[in-house]
């Protein structure tokens, strides 16, 4: 695989570019989370993960802006809430976005879960899709997506095209879901590779639960590095974004150092558990 450093950036199918490491502040609290982001700007992160649903939009962006850094070298996400997943409370919400974090435009927006039912699904994708043509947004994706959920945005996306025109029906640029050794889903990542759609993993550390374990701990000790170092570096060789969180100054340094060592294809293959072991909720395969 190509050398990485904590610049790398991967295309989306977008046309624009988002850096490979980013920075978790699901569960950051509002009164730290400008501290803690401004902490890993300055450790070289250039990326940052929140959601309406976390209450911590504003002081993640400020975090994030506060070193005076050009706009441009910076990449800030945020989620449509899974109780706001409709066209209307959707066209709200990326406005509020805008006007808490003061940003000309969010960088990516998400649906944070497919919830709702098919016909608010799509009509929250229809709002994000015209966030993107009035300059609000820049790319746009999903999150806790399913094959089956993938499956019935790009049939309206097809569909949308053939009506209105080329592009009208959005681009999709993201699905966001965890992954990790213990939760690989090859379903999801082979349907979204095949079609260009970046994977960005959430809970890449398994929320701190397997520090010690006897899977990763032999590795840590062979290539000198923490088992979250590992766990991180797994996430990257499997192409995908990861975003790992935390609010402590020395963590957040750990995780980024990860761009001086490669795990062997060998060693890639023994973090192949094939176990289906979600650590947060796990909305891809809700059915309704
Ligand atoms: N779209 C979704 O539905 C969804 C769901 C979950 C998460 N996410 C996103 O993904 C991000 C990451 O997921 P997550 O926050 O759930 O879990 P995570 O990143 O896997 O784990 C975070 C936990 O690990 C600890 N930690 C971090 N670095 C460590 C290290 N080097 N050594 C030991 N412990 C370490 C943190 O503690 P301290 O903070 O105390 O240091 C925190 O308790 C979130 O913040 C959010 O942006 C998205």
């Amino acid at each position: 695989m190509a050398k990485l450093n904590i610049n790398s950036t991967v295309r989306m199918n977008s046309g624009y570019d988002i850096p490979l490491l980013g920075y978790g502040v699901y569960q950051t609290p509002m009164d730290v989370a400008e501290e803690v982001t401004a902490h890993a700007v300055k450790s070289g992160y250039r990326h940052a993960d929140s959601a309406a649903a976390y209450r911590n939009e504003q002081p993640t962006a400020g975090g994030l802006l506060k070193a005076g850094l050009p706009r441009s070298e910076l990449f800030f996400t945020s989620k449509v809430p899974p109780k706001a997943i409709n066209y209307d409370a959707a066209k709200a919400v990326v406005d509020e976005s805008l006007q808490l974090t003061g940003l000309d435009y969010i960088d990516l927006y998400l649906l944070h879960a497919p919830y709702g039912g098919k016909e608010n699904r799509l009509g929250a994708w229809k709002a994000l899709v015209e966030a993107v043509e009035a300059g609000k947004v820049r790319s746009i994706g999903v999150s806790n997506y399913g094959v089956h959920h993938l499956e019935e945005l790009e049939e309206w996306i097809k569909q949308t095209e053939e009506k209105e025109g080329k592009g009208k029906g959005g681009v999709l640029s993201v699905n966001q879901v965890e992954l990790h050794p213990w939760l690989a889903r090859d379903d999801i990542v082979d349907w979204c590779t095949k079609r260009g759609v970046v994977m960005e993993a959430y809970c890449p550390l398994v929320r701190a639960t397997k520090i010690d374990d006897p899977l990763l701990t032999p590795l840590a000790k062979r290539y000198n590095k923490t088992t979250s170092q590992i766990l991180l570096r797994w996430g990257l060789q499997k192409n995908f974004v990861i975003l790992p969180k935390s609010v402590t100054p020395a963590r957040i340094e750990e995780n980024r150092n990860i761009f001086d060592f490669e795990l062997s294809e060998e060693d890639m293959q023994t973090l192949k558990t094939g176990k289906y072991e979600p650590c947060s909720w796990d909305p891809t395969t809700s059915r309704d």
